[in-house]
This record gives C-alpha cells, sequence and structure tokens, in this order.
C-alpha cells in the first residue's frame, strides 16, 4: 500500500503514513499560468493499492482529487481509496427547492467513476455515503474531540441543535459530564435563531460540539445564550473548521474561550488529529 497525498490533506497523509505505516508517493501538483492544475506521480505504482488523501474544499482541491484519480489509475494502481478527511457539499444532500441539484451526489457519484472505495469523516449526514457507487464509509472525530477536553474541567457539553445531540451525548460520556442541546432553526446560509432555553449552564464550564463551523453564527449564538445564562468558560469544537468570512471574530466576540476543530481542514485551530479515527476506519474495513 502506498499513500498519494492531495495538497489540501498533506499533514494528514503523513499522519497516516506514520499511523500505517506505508510510504508516501513522490508526487508533484503546481498550477500552469492560466491556473489550469498539472499532477504527476513519479513513483512505479503499478499493481499497488493506493490511499488518495484529499479533502474537496475549496473547490479547487475538487479538481486535484479528480487529477489524482485519474493520475493512480493511468499509473496502473490495482485499488484505489479515497481518503476524504472532509467532504464539501455534503450539506447540499437533498432538493431543497425545485431546480437545485442534490450536490452531495453529483460530488459522490463522480468521485466513484475512478476508486474503489470511499472514506470520510463525520459527514454532514450519514445517508450521503449511499450517493456513492462504490463502498462507501465514514468514521467520526467525536472521540478524539472529547479526549481533547479532558483535562478542561468542562461541566456539560452542548449540542447547538439536534441534529448534532447524538455527537453531545457520546462526546458527554467520555468526558463525564452532563450534556443538553439547543433549538435552532436555520432562516438562510448566513442567519439561525436559537431559542432561548434554560440550561443549567450557571457558573459552568460548557464545550459546544458541532461538526462544521462555516460563518461561526451557530456558535456565536449558542455562546451568547450560555453566557446570558451565566455560563463561565465556552469552549467551541468541530469536526471541519471552514472559518467562513468572519467567523473567527464572531467567536471571539462572542467571548469564546477556545476554538478547537480538528485538521480534516487545516487551520490555526486544528488541535485534534483525525488520522488516528481514519486508520481505525481502513483496518475495519480490510483495506
Ligand atoms: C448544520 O446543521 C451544521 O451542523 C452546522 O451547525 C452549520 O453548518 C454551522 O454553520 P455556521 O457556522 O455557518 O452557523
Amino acid at each position: 500500500m502506498m499513500i498519494l497525498s492531495g495538497t489540501a490533506s498533506e499533514s494528514v497523509a503523513e499522519d497516516l503514513s506514520k499511523e500505517l505505516n506505508v510510504p508516501i508517493i513522490n508526487s508533484i501538483s503546481k498550477r500552469f499560468p492560466d491556473d489550469e492544475l498539472y499532477v504527476r506521480i513519479h513513483d512505479d505504482i503499478k499493481n499497488e493499492e493506493i490511499l488518495i488523501v484529499q479533502t474537496t474544499y475549496p473547490d479547487k482541491n475538487i479538481m486535484e482529487l479528480f487529477l489524482l484519480q485519474d493520475a493512480a489509475k493511468e499509473s496502473g494502481a490495482k485499488k484505489i481509496t479515497v481518503v476524504i478527511p472532509y467532504f464539501g457539499y455534503a450539506r447540499q444532500d437533498t432538493k431543497f427547492k425545485d431546480g437545485e441539484p442534490i450536490s452531495a451526489k453529483a460530488m459522490a457519484q463522480l468521485i466513484s467513476l475512478k476508486a474503489d472505495k470511499a472514506i470520510t469523516v463525520d459527514p454532514h449526514k450519514e445517508h450521503i455515503l449511499k450517493f456513492f457507487t462504490i463502498p462507501a464509509f465514514s468514521t467520526s472525530a467525536v472521540n478524539e474531540i472529547a479526549s481533547y477536553f479532558k483535562d478542561k474541567e468542562i461541566d456539560m457539553v452542548l449540542a447547538p441543535d439536534k441534529g448534532a445531540l447524538n455527537r453531545a451525548t457520546k462526546a458527554s460520556k467520555i468526558i463525564g459530564c452532563d450534556f443538553d442541546y439547543m433549538e435552532k432553526t436555520r432562516l438562510d446560509g448566513e442567519t439561525v435563531e436559537i431559542k432561548p432555553k434554560s440550561l443549567e449552564s450557571e457558573g459552568k464550564n460548557v464545550a459546544i460540539i458541532d461538526d462544521i463551523i462555516s460563518t461561526g453564527g451557530t456558535m456565536a449564538k449558542s455562546i451568547n445564550q450560555l453566557k446570558k445564562q451565566g455560563a463561565n468558560k465556552v469552549y467551541v469544537a468541530c469536526t471541519h473548521g471552514l472559518f467562513a468570512g468572519e467567523a473567527v471574530k464572531k467567536l471571539k466576540n462572542a467571548g469564546v474561550e477556545e476554538i478547537i476543530s480538528t485538521d480534516t481542514i487545516q487551520s490555526e485551530f486544528s488541535k485534534v488529529k483525525i488520522a488516528p479515527c481514519i486508520k481505525k476506519v481502513l483496518t475495519n474495513t480490510n483495506i
């Protein structure tokens, strides 16, 4: 087995290479003057099992993944497993309005054309795995995120909406604390409404855990609610830290104690590594 690293996920690929004790393939990825992408595999990978590791965000990284898949096929790889730490477009997992695409399905189908297996981390909804036409699996970073909090004296884990309750419950069990959830309504891509709810958070240290922080609106409103109710330190953690626009500023203005994300998307907040959970799913699915 060998690892082909996309430029969006180099540190995850390096960690996986150490975890699995397999080499990283020599390759280059560069841009032509007109910004088109060029990739090339330098090593002989004929008849090898290849893990291509590439987050599909932002868009330019999707094209890179397609080219890497094609290069691996053309070089005679025996089996291609695509590891997608953050699967972009997963939130458009249905036609919410007439005339819309099912973006997650379009992505999954295209990726499936030149791969034998797909693995991703905390997809927004699990059912998107069925959009792949190859075996597809997911893993969750919740254990690793919860472990990060073990020495932070957390009294309560909070899910910013019911959809995140499962994750919050699991994390609370690992940390050994209470859990609760908020009631969120999304008004549009940038605005959410969080209903005030009594959270018994007076004087408590709270960790809010979600799959994604994008604009930061969900987390900022949740922090506001907690602070109004007298919470002490409020931490926010997510698997996928997109931190779009002024997200970080919003969180800081709301009084966040610390921002934590995994390295599915590399940023200054990537404090939790996801390679160990990817290794587990690789091992459990016999690769
Ligand atoms: C939505 O259901 C997701 O789980 C996240 O809560 C959402 O994507 C966060 O978005 P934002 O940071 O823009 O509020």
